[in-house]
């Protein structure tokens, strides 16, 4: 899961799609990383903490890290938040199998027409991360039903 801060986004796309998951006992292993360092080794933006909390799930076990070349080559699949994500990471991909590695995540649930998750940084209030709970709510649920055998 990978966002610009790895802060917001990505780090709640991880929170809902581990919770989502251990209770599956799917044995994937899920991370997130940012296109960006700027908040490296930081615990998730308050606000996306609290808001996680209001669902029922802890993301504080979270640090904030940049994506490198390896995680490319070692993940099986990246779900980045926006196309500006998009363009970074695409950037960073060193084969054509690494490049078809990667989507955007809310084409899990409109795959002609995927919208960004948008940028909650700026918002006041709860309303921005709310939105984006919902978004990645949706979006983890149809992962889970197209990868996740029955
Ligand atoms: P995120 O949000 O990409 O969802 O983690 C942001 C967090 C920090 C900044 C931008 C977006 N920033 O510019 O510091």
């Amino acid at each position: 899961m990978v966002c610009l801060g790895n802060i917001c986004r990505s780090p709640m796309a991880h929170g809902i799609l581990l919770h989502k998951i251990s209770k599956l006992k799917s044995d994937w292993e899920i991370d997130s990383a940012g296109t960006s360092g700027y908040h490296q080794g930081e615990l998730p933006d308050r606000r996306a903490i609290a808001c996680m909390k209001r669902h029922g799930i802890d993301i504080t076990y979270q640090r904030s890290r940049p994506i490198t070349v390896g995680d490319l080559s070692y993940y099986d699949r990246i779900f980045v938040m926006d196309r500006s994500n998009l363009h970074d990471v695409c950037e960073m991909a060193g084969t054509e199998a690494e490049l078809e590695k990667i989507s955007l995540i809310m084409g899990a649930v409109d795959e002609q027409h995927p919208e960004d998750v948008p940028d909650p940084w700026y918002s006041t209030g709860e309303q921005g991360f709310e939105t984006v709970y919902e978004m990645l709510d949706r979006a983890t649920d149809k992962l889970i039903e197209k990868y996740v055998p029955e």
